[in-house]
């Protein structure tokens, strides 16, 4: 008899695959292509909150460049693994187990807010904006991605394959979800399939059939 694909929320689907995480790397940075840090600007000393930080793809970067950061996640085990690769006493990373959509900081606390990969787990990533907004000072930088992920891929783990819980969100409702909290939009860029390949209108007139990621800076 065929295995049935367990589909997980959050939390229980990255604790199962926490440790195959990393194997992907190199594919998750290809969605990316190097846009990501460059739109961050000059970070050193910037208080940096990275939402949905895993094992720290982006958080690692993030502390190399001097940044103080503090990464948020819902799954323990992803942050287990993200502080086996924080050994640097000189430069500490705050770890906190937590939800994107109830920070649990102060108004006003950090320069910069991040999420990569992140909101194609929520199902209304209004509440999360919501929140970066107000953890933001004055004047500070949410910069979100956005995959185009319409089927999440199973995943094969020792408890059989699983799906994690996720949700496509259109790149011009980011936008408009964004714009309705007050954010002013800094930057927008999207990453296509090939390098070169340019981007094409859609039928109806926005949409760009071809994008796999939508990298969006915010200023509060
Ligand atoms: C695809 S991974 C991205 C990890 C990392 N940002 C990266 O770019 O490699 C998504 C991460 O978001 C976390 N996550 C999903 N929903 C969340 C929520 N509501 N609050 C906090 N973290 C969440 C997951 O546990 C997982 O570690």
């Amino acid at each position: 008899m065929k295995k049935k694909i367990k589909v997980l929320n959050s939390e229980d689907g990255y604790n199962v695959v926490a440790d195959l995480y990393d194997e992907n790397e190199n594919y998750l940075n290809s969605f990316e292509q190097g846009e990501l840090v460059p739109l961050l600007g000059a970070i050193a000393n910037k208080k940096i909150l990275d939402v949905g930080a895993g094992t720290g793809r982006l958080t690692t970067t993030l502390v190399n460049r001097e940044a103080i950061v503090t990464a948020l996640d819902a799954s323990e085990k992803m942050l287990k693994i993200l502080r086996s690769k924080c050994s640097d006493r000189s430069r500490p990373v705050t770890m906190v187990v937590g939800d994107a959509e109830n920070l649990p900081f102060d108004n006003d606390t950090f320069d910069t807010v991040t999420a990569a990969f992140l909101i194609v787990h929520l199902k209304d990533p209004a509440r999360f904006f919501d929140e970066a907004y107000r953890v933001l000072k004055d004047g500070g930088l949410f910069v979100v991605t956005n995959i185009n992920q319409k089927d999440p891929p199973p995943v094969k783990t020792k408890e059989g394959q699983v799906i994690i819980e996720s949700f496509y969100h259109r790149p011009e409702k980011i936008r408009e979800i964004l714009e309705s909290l007050a954010f002013g939009i800094k930057e927008e860029v999207f990453i296509y399939e090939g390098r070169d390949a340019s981007p094409v209108p859609s039928a109806q007139g926005g949409l760009v059939p071809g994008w796999i990621n939508q990298i969006i800076v915010v200023k509060k």
